[in-house]
């Protein structure tokens, strides 16, 4: 063999190695992503998949592979069920607020991350530190601003941050809505303590972070549900006292009598107009409720006796910045503390994963795995 034909020999090798190493995303001009459309009779969205061409990172920004993305009930089915059209139109909007891949490629000018790091999204991209402001809560992932059920998202390096080495992707995707909510309502917010009685109502995805991280900082957690085999489950996760919120509309007195009337420190409030009053009296003097959720709707007479009685501390959540997700991630990392998720759909099925939200019975977090 002449030596220029071993050279071209050679040549041809290694470009065919690079291509390799370099994964499939570099040879592929189109990606899948999931966005939302105007239904037939115009009364909300479907969420349709689309093959559209491959983003490529900006300076600052980095392309992430998207392993696998998690849904919210409260948020991601309410953009879907939105009315099409007029200001805020999600028309051609990725869905999903949450998700974790692998950063492979750079725009100019990043420092944070490099290829083949770990990321997760968070929750506002432009909310890094601080009080929270009207820019971080417009820059909000999966509704006017971009979501992550895709194969591939562009990301500003600043919207994202690394996750504990313990935690798979599905498990990284379940942290930005519901972990960072529980996890300021608890320690931020609520300066949680070894020993308190903490209320955490329901089994859905912000409850059951609360559930493990008040297991994981020596708290005793008492938890509601309207299912006994979720409360059997719950046990086993640790939580101090269980409530079947169906079987005993009092349920509320229940609550108070396994913390043998002393009340509870600290409760994250999901429920709203069925849960908020009934929280109020299972609360200990100075505790602290975090009102996160409407899950029955909006509790809109506040029970000001009650709160005055408890000398209660309230806090209004909305998730939470870049700054408390790393602040959460350390506590995840040190307690090796792993999220509850209820189980994993494949890509393909992501519409089915509004529907098992909206209509389905489940405990802790829906995964939706991409790759
Ligand atoms: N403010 C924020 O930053 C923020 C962040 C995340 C979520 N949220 C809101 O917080 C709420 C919870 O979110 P999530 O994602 O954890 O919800 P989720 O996963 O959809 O929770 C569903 C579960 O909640 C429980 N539940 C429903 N109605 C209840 C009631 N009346 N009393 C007690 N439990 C009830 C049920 O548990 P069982 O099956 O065990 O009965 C149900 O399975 C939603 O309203 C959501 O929009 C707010």
């Amino acid at each position: 063999m002449s030596i220029r034909r071993l050279a071209l020999g050679l040549a041809v090798v290694t470009v065919l190695t690079l291509a390799a190493s370099a994964g499939a995303f570099a040879q592929t001009a189109t990606i899948r992503q999931y966005q939302f459309a105007p239904r037939a009779d115009g009364a909300a969205y479907e969420v349709v998949l689309k093959q559209v061409p491959r983003p490529s990172p900006a300076a600052h920004e980095v392309l992430v592979r998207i392993h696998a993305t998690s849904i919210n009930g409260g948020y991601d089915v309410e953009m879907r069920d939105r009315k099409p059209g007029g200001p805020g139109d999600l028309t051609g909007g990725v869905p999903f607020a949450d998700g974790a891949g692998e950063v492979v490629a750079l725009g100019t000018g990043v420092t944070r991350f490099k290829v083949g790091d770990r990321v997760v999204g968070i929750f506002m991209p432009r909310w890094i530190d601080g009080d929270r402001t009207t820019e971080g809560l417009a820059s909000s992932r999966g509704g006017n601003a971009g979501g992550m059920l895709a194969e591939f998202v562009v990301a500003d390096e600043q919207s994202l941050v690394t996750f504990p080495k313990h935690l798979s992707y599905e498990e990284a995707a379940t942290l930005p809505t519901s972990g960072v909510t529980a996890w300021v309502g608890l320690f931020k917010y609520g300066r949680l303590k070894t020993g308190d009685y903490v209320l955490l109502e329901g089994t859905g995805g912000v409850s059951t972070f609360g559930l493990v991280f008040a297991v994981a900082a020596g708290a005793r957690p008492i938890i509601t549900s309207s299912s006994d085999a979720k409360l059997e489950r719950a046990r086993k996760l640790g939580a101090f006292g269980t409530v079947n919120y169906r079987a005993d509309p009092d349920w509320q007195k229940a609550v108070r009598a396994l913390t043998g009337d002393a009340g509870v420190k600290q409760v994250l409030e999901v429920g709203g107009r069925a849960t908020f009053a009934k929280a109020l009296e299972t609360l200990a003097f100075d505790g602290h409720v975090a009102m996160i959720g409407t899950l029955s709707g909006f509790a809109e007479q506040l029970p000001t006796g009650p709160l005055f009685q408890a000398g209660a501390h309230l806090t209004a959540v909305y998730v939470g910045s870049r700054a408390d997700f790393e602040a959460m991630n350390a506590f995840i990392a040190q307690h090796e503390i792993h999220p509850v998720i209820d189980r994993v759909l494949e890509f393909e099925q992501a519409p089915a994963a509004f529907e098992l939200m909206a209509h389905g019975d489940y405990m802790g977090k829906i995964v939706v795995r991409v790759r």
